[in-house]
């Protein structure tokens, strides 16, 4: 059976390109495939240093996991903290990367570059070896993410075939896999940047925890453009093309089909609004009752911790072996 892979960051709220770009299609695959699933917690510390802000955001992002439909006794949902080999095998991961393979991350000059004059931890350029190591201890086939994702998948892949080629066949090489509609959903305010925790202003991210109210609102003032023609075309109708892309991902109808039932952008944008609330608002229902029990999330990450812990021991104890160190 093909083995699934992949986590998501708790830094702060859960928003509509995660959804559409990443766990719309985790809960799509958790029946073809034997899924895992981290809330990479490790991964949020590059870029914060306030304590139990992680922990706080570890069972939030919980609870929409659950709630977005991830099933506890199907797929293995787990907290990267509870596995302590992610954190051994980043280490080695590190150590089989280059200096200057790192510094060609594009998510690592932007996020340095906003951090200009700020605190920038070595973690923020050595996150892609910790990402690895994520990806490789469950021996994972494919890697669903969104596009800005694509090149730590492939910076995984380089590191993987470097190591079995120094020591041996031990990791399995994994692809990454893009969602065919949501792969990249942009900024309502700011339609050439992606949909991120990081915008400059909250207007153009959609949360799934924002009222129906808020979500309407902000499609309504979605930045588009003035020539008054909808057409889909990414380059030089980026807000329009977005507003498309997500109508695309909610309905199942391709962009450029859904283009041609608009003549004007106000229609685009309710309709836009009004089929991501009708998508999420079961989905809000569902987080709301999880938030409300937290001694049952506590239960189900520990069972997860359990699942994920068995494979990344196993795995780990191979490198170790490929790489000769002395047993214990
Ligand atoms: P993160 O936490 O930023 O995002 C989680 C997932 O959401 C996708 N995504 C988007 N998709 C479409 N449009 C957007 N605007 C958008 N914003 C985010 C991301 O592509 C991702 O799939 N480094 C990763 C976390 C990670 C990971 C892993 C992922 C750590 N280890 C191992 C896969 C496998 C990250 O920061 O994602």
């Amino acid at each position: 059976m093909t083995r699934v892979l992949s986590c998501i960051q708790p830094t702060g709220d859960v928003h509509l390109g995660n959804y559409l770009g990443a766990l719309r299609n985790w809960v799509g695959g958790q029946h073809e495939a034997d899924v895992f699933h981290g809330i990479v917690d490790l991964h949020a510390l590059t870029v914060t240093s306030a304590p139990g802000v992680v922990g706080a955001a570890t069972i939030d992002l919980a609870a929409w996991l659950f709630a977005v439909g991830l099933d506890p006794d199907v797929a293995t949902v787990f907290v990267q903290s509870h596995v302590p080999e992610h954190a051994q095998l980043s280490w080695v991961m590190e150590c089989t990367v280059s200096f200057g393979e790192l510094s060609r991350m594009t998510q690592y000059k932007d996020k340095a570059a906003k951090r200009e004059g700020d605190f920038i931890s070595a973690g923020l350029f050595t996150y892609p070896a910790l990402m690895a190591a994520d990806i490789v201890l469950y021996d994972a086939d494919e890697v669903p993410v969104g596009e800005d994702q694509r090149q730590h998948v492939e910076i995984t892949r380089d590191i993987a075939i470097r190591f079995n080629s120094r020591f041996g066949d031990t990791f399995v090489i994994p692809v990454a896999v893009m969602p065919k509609a949501g792969a990249r959903v942009m900024d309502l305010q700011d339609p050439t940047s992606k949909m991120s925790k990081s915008a400059a202003t909250d207007a153009g991210l959609v949360l799934l925890a924002d009222e129906p109210a808020a979500i309407m609102k902000k499609f309504k003032r979605a930045v588009t453009d003035s020539d008054n023609e909808v057409r889909y075309d990414r380059e030089s109708k980026p807000g329009v093309s977005n507003l498309l892309d997500v109508l695309s991902a909610c309905t199942g109808e391709t962009p450029a089909v859904l283009a041609e039932s608009y003549t004007q952008y106000g229609p685009l944008k309710s309709d836009a609004g009004e089929a991501v609330v009708a998508l999420l608002q079961p989905v809000q229902a569902r987080y709301r009752e999880l938030m409300a029990d937290p001694g049952e999330l506590a239960a189900l990450l520990h069972k997860g911790a359990d699942k994920a812990g068995v494979v990344a021991k196993t795995t780990l104890a191979r490198a170790y072996d490929h790489l000769g160190l002395v047993p214990r």
